[in-house]
């Protein structure tokens, strides 16, 4: 069973107020603001998590992040996040506030920090989110977003310098997440044979994405799909993009140069397995050409959960 982000619809209005409800957070105000709403649904149609954006004239709040119980830990609350700050990227908001008294802990991931409620500005300080329907006593946050719309990535074959942030980019996802179906984080030397299975010709390669700040803030690798040898001219891609740099373009910049890199190998096919949900990597994969071709349900159990991968796959050369 998996779930879809998508926006919410003027019909699921009560069903968004349910979960809210059930998960006991103010309702108050929202039902204004369900056009920039962003919900999961899960294939039975059932409203399973939602993120509310609510925009003003110096800034954007974020309330009503909230998952279903039984989809918790699932990575529903990230992905909901994430679509919520692309949505105010995309409407150029040059900051995200946030109000939280149980999730102080979550929110920075994003890049949210905490601040005194008078540095918020006065027109999100109307919101009936500020005026009333959440405690003083509540903690404020801000995320913001200027000068992060259009970062530049320099993207080249990783080094070995750069085994330490690709080691911690990767445990993140590793101990967070079941996005990857490792299930403890590795040390640097034990990350080393993986780096060492990647070279700078030949099918397998390992790239890295370099910030204005010369940071290494993401990866892109092919790798052996399965080992016997008619498989040679098949890869498996995988991309990891460190948590705050997510939606601004890191990964397609990855994927761009990963797949010029790899046009004049002997491949012919790269595919793809992506455990659900994750609406980024589906979107990414989709815009770079790989077309579904199913879901293995149950392959992994984590977090004492079982999760199903969904497997995409492209020629190396796309036809036109
Ligand atoms: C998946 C990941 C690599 C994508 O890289 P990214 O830098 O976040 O994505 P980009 O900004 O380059 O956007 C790529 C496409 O995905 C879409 N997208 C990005 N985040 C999205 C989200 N949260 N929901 C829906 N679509 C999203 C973008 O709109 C874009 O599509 P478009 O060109 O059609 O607009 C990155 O989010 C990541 O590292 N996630 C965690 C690790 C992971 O999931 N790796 C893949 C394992 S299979």
């Amino acid at each position: 069973m998996h779930a879809h982000i998508e926006a919410a619809r003027p019909s699921d209005t009560d069903r968004v107020l349910d979960l809210l409800t059930r998960n006991r957070l103010p309702v108050d105000g929202l039902r204004e603001h369900l056009a920039t709403t962003t919900i999961a649904r899960d294939e039975t149609g059932e409203i399973v998590g939602s993120a509310a954006l609510e925009l003003y004239a110096d800034g954007a709040l974020l309330r009503s992040v909230a998952v279903a119980p039984q989809w918790q830990g699932r990575g529903l609350g990230h992905a909901l996040t994430d679509a919520a700050i692309r949505l105010a990227r995309d409407r150029h908001v040059p900051a995200i506030y946030l109000l939280t008294t149980t999730a102080e802990r979550f929110f920075p991931q994003f890049g949210f920090e905490r601040i005194e409620r008078a540095d918020v500005p006065p027109s999100v300080q109307t919101s009936v989110e500020f005026t009333s329907a959440c405690p003083s006593s509540a903690t404020v946050m801000r995320k913001s977003l200027e000068g992060t719309t259009m970062p530049r990535y320099t993207v080249r074959p990783a080094t070995l310098d750069d085994l330490g942030a690709l080691t911690d980019i990767y445990n993140h996802y590793v101990v967070n997440t079941a996005i990857t179906f490792d299930l403890r984080p590795f040390t640097v030397a034990e990350r080393r044979p993986w780096f060492d299975d990647h070279a700078e010709s030949g099918p397998h390669r390992l790239l890295a994405a370099i910030d204005s700040g010369n940071s290494c803030v993401g990866y892109a690798t092919t790798g052996r799909w399965r080992p016997k040898a008619a498989y040679d001219t098949t890869v498996e891609a995988s991309v990891y993009c460190r948590p705050d740099v997510r939606g601004t373009g890191c990964g397609s910049a990855l994927y761009s140069a990963l797949f010029e890199c790899l046009a004049r190998e002997d491949v012919e096919t790269i595919v793809a397995g992506v455990s659900l949900p994750n609406p980024a990597s589906i979107a990414l994969h989709e815009r770079f050409g790989f077309r579904s071709v199913g879901v293995f349900t149950a392959v992994g159990r984590k977090f004492d959960k079982l999760w199903d991968v969904e497997w995409f796959q492209r020629p190396l050369r796309l036809p036109g």
